[in-house]
């Protein structure tokens, strides 16, 4: 199949327009898969939930979702495919959890790029173990979307699962593949998925691993969970979470002096980044409010234990990129 968006494919601008791409899709993902099976890496994210949604849509049961939570997802976020996924779509939904395999794989790792090597390799495997579970499997979905193939940067490579053995051969199925992001969110929305998951902010693939600056432990990937939630929840309080493309913490490998009861210690820090774009090439780091940065701060002082200090990083891109490694 051609690698060029088609002509005849009008810009999805709107409920209606979306609603026709939805059932031309339906109706080729039908003719093209039949009563065969597909298997679907599902971590969530806009592209590959859009992607789920339309292949339930169209082949129900015999789409097999599989979940990875490979211990550096957000808090809650396994928690909500599933309820999505399984419980409201009736998906089938294997979920693995392969959190003690990824993160003692991780140990000691301090080099960015390794991580993320680590990380992409050990989801494949983890899919591919998964996937030899089933031989009656003909089909591999995928989210892949059209700046994926015009930009092919690469940065997708983890969750691109055409990494996977030579015994593991499938067809595959990229249903929106023609699709810029505003039109994968438009048919989303028309698909029926909640707006919470239709325009989740960016998130890269290593997730919360490269925001645990430095060897990924246990101890200080929680405190990056927890002061992230918290971050989330106070920008979606406020309406922030509208205003920023990308908002986060990052917690590096580094503790600094404190003090508590009159006791001095040694704690780590969180830093928080919330930044607009348009592309990810290039950012700015756009004012949050004080009063809302301060409630966020004594949150985290409070709620997170092992943290003295809270820093926001306001710096655009160039010169600092959006994630720290
Ligand atoms: P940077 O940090 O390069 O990030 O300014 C640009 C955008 O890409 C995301 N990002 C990643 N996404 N895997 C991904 O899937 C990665 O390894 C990765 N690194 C950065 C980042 O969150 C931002 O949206």
């Amino acid at each position: 199949m051609s690698d060029v968006r088609p002509e005849s494919l009008k810009r999805i601008t709107n409920q209606e327009l979306a609603n026709k791409f939805i059932d031309d899709a339906v109706k080729e993902l039908k003719e093209q898969i039949k009563d065969d099976k597909v298997l679907l890496a599902l971590s969530g994210g806009v592209d590959s939930s859009v992607t789920a949604a339309l292949l339930i849509k169209a082949i129900g049961k015999n789409l097999i979702c599989v979940h990875v939570n490979h211990g550096l997802l957000r808090k809650n976020e396994s928690e909500g495919v599933i309820n999505t996924f399984k419980n409201e779509l009736g998906a089938t939904l294997i979920y693995v959890d392969a959190v003690d395999r990824f993160l003692d794989k991780l140990k000691g790792v301090a080099d960015p790029e390794q991580k993320r090597k680590i990380i992409g390799k050990e989801f494949i495997d983890v899919f591919a173990e998964e996937a030899k579970k089933h031989n009656d499997i003909k089909f591999l979905a995928q989210g892949t979307i059209y700046p994926d193939i015009l930009e092919s940067k690469g940065i997708k490579s983890h969750h691109n699962v055409g990494g996977l053995p030579e015994d593991l051969k499938f067809e595959l199925v990229e249903p929106v593949k023609f699709l810029y992001k505003d039109e994968v969110r438009q048919v989303g929305l028309a698909l029926g998925l909640k707006e919470s998951m239709v325009f989740r902010q960016p998130f890269p693939g290593p997730g919360l691993g490269v925001r645990c600056v430095g060897a990924i432990t246990r101890d200080r990937l929680e405190l990056v969970r927890e002061s992230d939630a918290i971050l989330r929840e106070e920008f979606a309080k406020s309406g922030l979470d509208k205003k920023f493309w990308q908002y986060f913490t990052i917690v590096p490998d580094y503790k600094s002096v404190g003090i508590e009861d009159n006791k001095r210690n040694e704690k780590y820090f969180v830093v928080i980044r919330a930044v607009n774009s348009v592309d990810a090439t290039t950012a700015t780091a756009d004012e949050i409010p004080y009063n809302i940065l301060t409630k966020i701060r004594d949150r985290i002082l409070k709620e997170v234990k092992g943290v003295n200090r809270v820093l926001v990083d306001i710096t655009p891109k160039p010169t600092g990129t959006i994630e720290w490694e």
